[in-house]
């Protein structure tokens, strides 16, 4: 089984970045944590970040017959990229929304999700433990179809 780790801008400038909300794990860390727990989990995860919202669109455009699932973090595009929403919906590869923060705690604006919707569910607000929830439920929802 093949998951796509999927991050959006920014999100490769973590550990510098807002520590107080982000935390300090860097993304090298959390790329190497799901490598690990997919590895324990018997999956191969393979991770990929772009600041560029049509190079996202790209990327999930091509998943289909190469992953099996894919774990999404859309960053600021969240909230704004209806783009990246028609990608994940029009994608056949099921999808989990992470996020570090809890968006709901912040500020008005993050509340919002363009893409959560076409996605088979959404985890947030456990730093770096989100993804590796994200991976956990993208496993267990694909293992639980066959
Ligand atoms: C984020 C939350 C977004 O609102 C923000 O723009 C990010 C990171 C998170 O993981 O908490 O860049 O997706």
């Amino acid at each position: 089984m093949k998951i796509l780790a999927l991050h959006g801008p920014n999100l490769d400038r973590l550990g510098e970045r807002e520590p107080d909300i982000y935390g300090s794990a860097r993304l090298a860390d959390i790329v190497a944590l799901l490598k690990e727990r997919g590895e324990a989990l018997g999956v191969d995860v393979e991770s990929c970040q772009s600041n560029e919202e049509g190079e996202l669109v790209s990327k999930i455009a091509s998943v289909a017959g190469v992953f099996d699932g894919m774990i999404f973090n859309p960053a600021a595009y969240t909230h704004t990229s209806v783009a990246l929403r028609d990608a994940v919906s029009a994608s056949p590869v099921p999808c989990v929304e992470v996020h570090l923060s809890n968006v709901h705690a912040r500020e008005e604006f993050r509340h919002k999700s363009l893409t959560a919707a076409v996605c088979i569910g959404q985890i947030m607000g456990f730093g770096v433990q989100s993804y590796i929830l994200g991976l956990e439920a993208i496993v267990e929802h694909l293992r639980n179809q066959k």
